[in-house]
């Protein structure tokens, strides 16, 4: 008996399922490994993939109905939906005064020190009303969903006061109704010390671990804590506290850990079994090593690096050998990385990190999707999973990375639904 379908995209030069990864992040040479099926097609019923295989098999095993829509993807390229797995698409205003501060070679930590950087967006953010944040981000999140994104991590962190930090979490949970990206929400209320608790660091931890985590927590409004553990920002010991009691509170963790200075936030992140260490320009060797031997998945993002005006990036090679899972993400955010291209992403960690086109792939799709939580769900083509897809104008996947500054997404599949093309 055939299965019915309501949706088949069929015919694709290559279907790219990324199969294989679903209980387990790909680490090693398994990243290199991401299920190229030539001739291939993809076919949904109610959003749930049924079928995926070369097309003339899936075209035997289908049932065709009068409503069932057929996208031709001939000559094409097929992927998962990209996950873009460390954003902070919420927030209000924009920084592009810091572009030539940074040419004149201010650094990011001096600008936040002097009250600017992450601060300035906070000005901003706690002035702006719930619609003001939902609008400005809407508007992001239809440019990250027409380059391929169709479910994206998002963080609070420019509110910095228990209402201020509701409200941006609010802005997620409404934005998971109003639109198609599927957005998993982080409570990053320890992003920076506020100005008001400038001379007392550790009352805004106190701030953070006995007001605002028990209200995100009971509030059901955030998946995950993360820190942004940093010289000059929060210390291993404050980073652990709140992470502590985040796990506490039944929260899964993340850490901003290492980007600037080696502290040893990938220990830590390990150590507390975090889902995500991110960032890792000047990981340790030791970090290296713990995350390879833990279920923490390294999110680098390249672009920051590259924003940043940064000479070192992540080393995503030794990492990937010495088998820590990697993912990759945009970092969206005002200040260190304006960039919420994943396309422009991949093109990067190919040239900058020297990461090939197969793991940078399985890096923007299982990997990112376990960075997330969502493993069982997204990440990859396979039968029982969601029916989110990206037809790309490009003859094959290694393209894709090739062409690095063009959008080539053709068409989106959210749950099985057409959004874009
Ligand atoms: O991940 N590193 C800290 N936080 C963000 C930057 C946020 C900002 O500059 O507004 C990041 O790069
Ligand atoms: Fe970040």
């Amino acid at each position: 008996k055939r299965t019915e379908a309501d949706l088949i995209v069929r015919n694709a030069a290559e279907v790219v399922t990324c199969a294989g990864g679903t209980e387990r992040p790909k680490r090693g040479r398994e990243m290199a490994e991401i299920g190229l099926i030539r001739d291939g097609a993809v076919a949904a019923k109610d959003g749930v993939i049924v079928a995926v295989g070369k097309t003339s098999d899936v075209m035997e095993q289908v049932a065709i109905g009068w409503d069932t829509r057929v996208v031709n993807a001939g000559g094409r390229v097929v992927l998962p939906g990209l996950v873009d797995p460390h954003t902070h698409v919420v927030f209000a205003g924009s920084r592009e005064y810091e572009l030539e501060m940074r040419i004149e070679g201010r650094g990011y930590l001096e600008i936040l020190a002097a009250g600017g950087g992450i601060l300035d967006t906070v000005r901003a953010t706690r002035e702006a009303g719930l619609a003001e944040l939902i609008a400005a981000a809407g508007k992001y999140l239809q440019e990250m969903l027409a380059q391929g994104t169709t479910t994206a991590e998002a963080k609070s962190g420019y509110g910095l006061t228990i209402e201020d930090e509701v409200k941006m979490l609010e802005a997620v949970r409404r934005l998971n109704m109003v639109q198609p990206v599927e957005l998993v929400p982080t409570f990053l209320g320890a992003h920076a010390i506020p100005a008001e608790y400038r001379t007392n660091p550790d009352g805004y931890v106190d701030l953070v671990v006995e007001e605002m985590l028990p209200v995100v927590a009971r509030r059901g409004l955030a998946e995950f804590c993360d820190v942004f553990c940093e010289e000059g920002v929060f210390s291993v010991e404050q980073t652990r506290r709140i992470l502590l009691k985040a796990k506490e509170l039944g929260l899964k963790l993340k850490v901003h850990a290492d980007e600037m200075a080696p502290l040893g936030g990938a220990e830590l992140a390990a150590e507390l079994g975090a889902t995500s260490a991110d960032h890792l320009m000047a990981v340790s060797g030791k970090g290296i090593g713990d995350l390879a031997r833990s279920d923490t998945v390294a999110v680098l993002l390249p672009a920051t690096t590259f924003c940043l005006m940064g000479e070192s990036y992540a080393p995503a090679r030794r990492m990937i050998e010495q088998g820590v899972a990697v993912a990759l993400a945009t970092d969206f955010n005002p200040g260190s990385s304006p960039v919420n291209s994943l396309q422009v992403v991949m093109g990067l960690a190919c040239r900058q990190l020297k990461m090939r086109p197969a793991e940078v792939i399985t890096a923007v799709t299982i990997n990112a999707a376990h960075a997330v939580g969502r493993a069982a769900a997204v990440g990859s083509l396979e039968v029982g999973k969601k029916a989110d897809m990206v037809i790309f104008d490009a003859p094959n996947h290694l393209y894709l990375m090739y062409r690095f500054g063009t959008n080539l997404v053709e068409t989106v599949i959210k749950n099985g639904r057409v959004v874009i093309g």
